[in-house]
């Protein structure tokens, strides 16, 4: 408490802490980074909320419950700023929430078939929480964890670094785990993430970021209109269960191309057994390998009437798009708006789903000694 007071005075004394700018036009504010209560956790801890805005008036709220990008501020192509992030107004949406919006996912992001896997000869069971398999660290994952905050004052954009130390064991994973996650807003309106892990056991990691984007500017809007392109050729399909075959196809000439722009409602509905299996699209892509493990552009979503522009630059093999097939209206997020049937998408850049138990898959096997490091970019503009 004490070391987060002062950090967060020695914050206010390094940048202005201007107000939130509505029109790009308007006074230029400098970069900044302010920090209140968002609310208590029912054993009584507090979670804050620390807003990052750049000089160009770019807003981004991140939450230490869960690492969550809580609302994501970009202009539209007239300059007009809006969020365009799923979220919940209140602490309590996210504790009771279902969905992951804006969270870091841990330790594993997407499933791994009936939570098992073997490492170095034994085999380890992983709490089973979607069907019969394990998805995005179990019951209680990295996004319903508080995280301990730290603002970077060595930079000159606004920066928010969080830690979470896992412990050996939790939810059936070895290894106490200790993942850094940087959140870091640039003057080129990107959301940077960098991300450090390290074990004291052989383990495994696969984190990733959980944002729902909705580029309309009005949630309400379904995000069947945005044009999506995705730097792959191949996909891995997946069987009734979500889980990968230990199959690498080629996604030319089916509803799975977005090679080039295309927009996600022209083919959703098509007759399509991976479509049907994933209810719309929720599968992993293979990114184009020339570049492994180095960051290189991933994918492009462009929303025409906004003219905003997102695209997603990473270091990782895979990136998993989930059109929101799940939303259905039950989860009441910002300013009381029932998230509606595909009014957000995610863009999750992390190795394959269930790549432990597909040895043909890049690995994500961490040992002690080892760092694992991702960086991902978010980056907007307009077009
Ligand atoms: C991921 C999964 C989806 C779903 C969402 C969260 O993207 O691939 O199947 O579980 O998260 O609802």
């Amino acid at each position: 408490m004490m070391r987060s007071c002062i950090i967060y005075l020695a914050t206010l004394s390094l940048f202005y802490t201007g107000a939130c700018q509505t029109n790009r036009k308007a006074q230029t504010p400098m970069p900044s980074m302010t920090k209140t209560v968002f609310g208590k956790l029912p054993d009584g801890r507090e979670v804050y909320q620390y807003t990052l805005t750049n000089q160009a008036g770019c807003k981004v709220q991140i939450i230490n419950y869960g690492a969550t990008v809580r609302s994501l501020y970009v202009p539209d192509r007239n300059g007009k700023i809006e969020d365009v992030v799923l979220g919940y107004d209140n602490l309590q949406g996210y504790i009771d929430g279902t969905a992951y919006f804006g969270a870091i996912v841990g330790r594993y992001g997407n499933r791994i078939g009936k939570g098992r896997f073997q490492l170095d000869g034994k085999t380890y069971q992983l709490t089973i929480n979607d069907g019969e398999n394990h998805l995005h660290g179990g019951k209680v994952g990295f996004n319903k964890v508080l995280w301990d905050a730290t603002v970077i004052r060595d930079t000159d954009n606004p920066c928010l670094r969080l830690q979470y130390v896992s412990p050996d064991g939790e939810e059936g994973y070895p290894g106490t785990v200790t993942l850094k996650v940087t959140y870091t807003l640039t003057e080129k309106n990107e959301v940077r993430i960098d991300y450090e892990g390290t074990t004291d056991k052989p383990t495994i990691l696969n984190p990733t970021h959980h944002s729902y984007f909705n580029l309309t500017g009005a949630f309400t809007n379904t995000i069947l209109g945005h044009l999506l392109l995705i730097e792959a050729n191949d996909f891995t399909p997946v069987d009734e269960g979500l889980i990968p075959l230990d199959l690498i196809m080629s996604a030319e000439g089916t509803p799975m191309d977005f090679h080039n722009a295309t927009a996600i409602g022209a083919r959703i509905s098509n007759q399509d057994e991976q479509l049907a299996i994933g209810k719309g699209y929720d599968h992993n892509w293979v990114l184009t390998r020339k570049f492994e493990n180095r960051i290189r552009k991933a994918a492009e979503l462009y929303e025409p009437a906004s003219g905003r522009l997102l695209t997603v630059f990473t270091d990782q093999p895979g990136l998993q798009f989930y059109s929101g097939n799940f939303l259905d209206g039950t989860a009441k997020g910002k300013n009381g708006i029932a998230y509606q049937h595909r009014t957000g998408l995610c863009l999750e850049a992390q190795a394959f789903p269930d790549t432990p138990n597909k040895p043909r898959f890049p690995q994500v096997t961490l040992r002690p000694g080892q760092i694992y490091r991702q960086t991902t970019i978010y980056q907007f503009s307009t077009r």
